[in-house]
């Protein structure tokens, strides 16, 4: 009995060596080019039990140091190349972009909506960005200073009443606030209570187990979104009964008129859905990042009140609001921002698919396979940062970051348009934390959770205390 078993699993990995070299040997006749180096691992499952019982930096870098800056894997069934070098993320994102499609798991497609703007190339995409950026451009979001001001006094407001706060669920109250502002503009009180209950219940599905059996996190998620289409369409039919024409992302979307073509309901609504998913747990999971290491700089969390103290001084202790120009000014604090987005890299890499085989540098990128920009591992490579697991701000006094070595909004056709929004609503918010509060981190935070993206552990429970 043993020997027949041992016979047969001497068989099966002599079927699996040869098909192995089948692959290998039909992907180097392509072109000349060959795959890169790496391991596509056991079939179908490929190194995907690597990658989830490890810490994923840990996989990414390991392999960067063992195969070079680009190399294969297989990750849940998808044959993947990983990028780790400049030149080739410019190469994927930016020269040869037609080529590569983005890619995103058809569960999260679902809920967000085929139409929005993630998903698309060509064309419609291009219309739709140029839409995004108006309404997130810095003349339209300037008027909004004072908005978001409100915003962050009342989310700091709430949190002050001594007891231990989770800083990242709480701070996402706070982004999806600032993001309903940057879509909608001025929202009816009601609009805005239903598009955040029905929103948080959307939110649980994006990374749970996608079935549509009743009563699972998928399938709420699903019901939220059925029931969020129908509030937007409610706010567009008010919107056009009311013909009010607003720079806000709605009043652009619902404008669009290109020869005639408009964009139909659905694409509107899942363009919506879209930027409220790009916009909240990034900007959120930063901004828990740079408390955390804030608080894990004292000197430097000086030198960053030293500097908002000067600017609420100026403003009658913060009787009047911000201006464009205080915000310009604030230095320190820019550059604490510009240095937790390159440590905490929480978009630590980007998925695209080949639409052909491609050639780089030599080496074949088959159609079909996923293709991965590593960002984080750029931005902590000691050839482009010094140091790279210090967090230092002052590495963005000079003018020496090299081209393409930081990209935390990612690069080429598909680069956050939210950038502008993002960073003055965490300079706002900093500069009201650190003017009015004082606080202290009660839970561990030595550790990282991915939620998807990183964030410290347990979100980073602190308490908080008014100081004026
Ligand atoms: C610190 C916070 C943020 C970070 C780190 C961030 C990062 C990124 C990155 C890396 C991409 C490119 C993804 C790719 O190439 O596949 C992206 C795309 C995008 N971001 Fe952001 N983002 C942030 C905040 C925001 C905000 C506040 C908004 C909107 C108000 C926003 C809207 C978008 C949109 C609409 C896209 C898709 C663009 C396209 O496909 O053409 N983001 N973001």
């Amino acid at each position: 009995m043993s020997t027949i078993f041992a016979g047969l699993v001497t068989l099966i990995m002599l079927i699996i060596m040869v098909v192995k070299k089948l692959n290998q040997w039909r992907f180097t006749t392509k072109f000349g080019a060959k795959l890169p180096p790496g391991s596509l691992g056991w079939p179908y499952i490929g190194e995907t039990l690597q990658l989830f019982s490890q810490n994923p930096h840990v996989f990414f870098s390991s392999r960067q140091k063992r195969y070079g800056d680009v190399f294969k894997t297989r990750i849940l069934g998808c044959p993947c190349i990983m990028l780790a070098n400049p030149e080739a993320l410019k190469f994927v994102l930016m020269t040869k972009a037609n080529l590569f499609k983005p890619t995103y798991p058809k569960s999260k497609e679902r809920l967000i909506g085929t139409n929005a703007i993630f998903f698309q190339q060509g064309t419609y995409h291009s219309q739709i960005r140029k839409l995004v950026q108006a309404s997130l451009s810095l003349d339209t979001i300037k008027p909004r200073i004072p908005k978001i001001e409100l915003i962050a006094k009342s989310t700091l407001n709430s949190w002050a009443d001594g007891r231990v706060v989770h800083v990242f669920q709480e701070l996402k109250k706070f982004t999806f606030d600032v993001a309903v502002l940057s879509i909608f503009g001025e929202l009816d009180s009601y609009y805005h209570q239903v598009l955040k209950e029905n929103y948080v219940t959307l939110d649980k599905g994006y990374n749970s187990f996608p079935t549509i059996i009743p009563a699972t996190c998928y399938f709420k998620s699903l019901m939220a979104r059925r029931r969020l289409s129908q509030i937007i369409r409610d706010i567009l039919n008010d919107r056009r009964e009311k013909r009010l024409t607003t720079r806000d992302l709605l009043g652009c979307l619902l404008n669009f008129n290109e020869n005639g073509k408009t964009l139909t309901d659905d694409q509107i609504i899942d363009n919506v859905i879209g930027v409220l998913f790009a916009a909240q747990d990034t900007a959120a999971s930063v901004l828990t990042w740079i408390l955390k290491y804030i608080t894990d700089h004292p000197k430097l969390l000086e030198e960053i009140q030293r500097e908002q103290m000067t600017i609420y001084k100026a403003n009658a202790n913060g009787e009047q609001p911000l201006t464009w120009t205080q915000i310009r000014e604030m230095q320190v604090t820019h550059k604490v921002i510009l240095e937790s987005l390159r440590m905490a890299s929480i978009i630590s890499f980007t998925y695209r698919e080949a639409i052909q085989d491609v050639v780089y540098d030599g080496y074949l990128i088959p159609k079909g396979w996923k293709v991965l920009p590593l960002f984080r591992n750029i931005h902590h490579n000691p050839a482009f940062f010094d140091d790279p697991e210090t967090f230092n701000p002052s590495r963005f006094e000079a003018a020496t970051i090299k081209a393409h070595t930081y990209m935390p909004f990612g690069y080429g056709a598909h680069a956050c348009p939210g950038n502008e929004v993002a960073k003055l609503l965490m300079l706002v918010f900093i500069h009201h934390l650190v003017t009015h509060f004082r606080w202290e981190v009660v839970g561990p935070h030595s550790g990282v959770e991915y939620d998807p993206f990183p964030v410290p552990e347990q979100g980073l429970r602190t308490r908080f205390w008014r100081t004026s």
